[in-house]
């Protein structure tokens, strides 16, 4: 909603996309995924056993050193104002206390049966928490588990989620954006509210506030995708399909890593690194370098308040939240603009 038409147009980025969705410039696309690289292309170490990720202060591996170095000169030379922008995962889950909410788009005339909702919601948590794992003990971040709730379900119809338990499972949401896509209601989003009160017109946002949405369409290829701090979007089929596999969901995972603020490399690579899931089609698996890539983000935008070694922080507000409390926006500055 905040990307007017024109940048959208001279970023060149959208093509099927509608003009009018929140991507970030620089962080979407819609390209194919490259088939992976040859057999003799060497494995990155999987993050979730990096033995380097039990540091708890930034000390990545030597081999990754200068590689990170230049992912972030890259940040800061063409992204400075996302420093700024207050609505990255990171932020997400410090401003509702520890747990990430979802709205799930579903952007499609397909039946979203109870098994399919519960394989959607299975399929969150337990991607989501690959990336959440990474930064657990590292520099002042409070988390470890970081639940995963549905907290809308936006669709054409109610018939298309055949006896849906709104208590238990998420409300249905009739609301449409300005294409005429299911989403739930902006006044509950958290990125339509990163620069003023949060939630000033949601009702109940103790109950309907989402974090960010999971927008599953039917008219994308089955390797394209956005993601940005708006959420992630995937194509629909594929995505349920490794949900119900489990194992790596690799589309929705990279797409998750532009949530974290993460970018693409396709028109660069850092030197020293061959695979590595942000660099698409090179891995199927979050690695080691993209780790600390988050971490890098984390240590560069984290609240002051949170402790830890490095230097922080250009992140406003998001110390964690008291318990109980809907999401308030004490102490976001009107200046965080996300400039677009
Ligand atoms: C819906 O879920 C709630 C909470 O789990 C439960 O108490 C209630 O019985 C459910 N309703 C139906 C109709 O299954």
């Amino acid at each position: 909603m905040r990307l007017p038409t024109t940048t959208a147009a001279i970023l060149g980025l959208l093509t099927t996309l509608s003009t009018s969705s929140p991507l970030e410039p620089g962080l979407n696309d819609l390209s194919r995924r490259q088939a992976p690289k040859g057999k003799g292309a060497p494995r990155a170490q999987r993050a979730d056993t990096a033995v380097s990720l039990k540091e708890t202060t930034w000390n990545p591996p030597a081999s990754m050193k200068q590689d990170l170095d230049d992912v972030w000169a890259w940040v800061i030379k063409r992204r400075p104002q996302d420093l700024k922008r207050g609505g990255w995962v990171y932020n997400q889950i410090l401003d509702n206390n520890g747990a990430l909410n979802y709205c799930v788009r579903w952007h499609s005339s397909a039946t979203a049966d109870a098994a399919t909702r519960a394989a959607i919601l299975k399929g969150l948590q337990v991607q989501s928490q690959k990336w959440a794992d990474l930064l657990v003990g590292f520099d002042g971040w409070p988390y470890t588990k970081v639940p995963v709730k549905i907290v809308g379900w936006a669709g054409t119809s109610q018939a298309l989620f055949p006896g849906l338990n709104e208590t238990a499972e998420g409300k249905y949401s009739a609301y449409k954006d300005q294409e005429g896509v299911p989403q739930c209601n902006p006044d509950c989003g958290h990125f339509f509210h990163m620069n003023s009160e949060f939630f000033p017109k949601c009702q109940n946002p103790k109950e309907n506030m989402y974090s960010m949405s999971l927008w599953l369409s039917d008219n994308l290829g089955g390797g394209a995708g956005g993601g940005g701090d708006w959420g992630q979007r995937t194509y629909r089929t594929a995505t349920i399909a490794q949900f119900k596999a489990g194992g790596d969901a690799m589309i929705y995972l990279h797409e998750m890593g532009h949530s974290y603020a993460i970018d693409d490399f396709y028109d660069w690579k850092p030197k020293g690194q061959t695979n590595f899931i942000m660099m698409a089609g090179s891995s199927s698996y979050i690695t080691e370098f993209d780790a600390w890539m988050a971490r890098d983000w984390w240590r560069h935008i984290k609240p002051k308040n949170l402790g830890g070694s490095s230097s922080g922080s250009t992140m406003a507000g998001g110390a964690p939240k008291g318990a109980g409390g809907a999401p308030k926006g004490a102490g976001r500055p009107a200046a965080m603009s996300n400039g677009q």
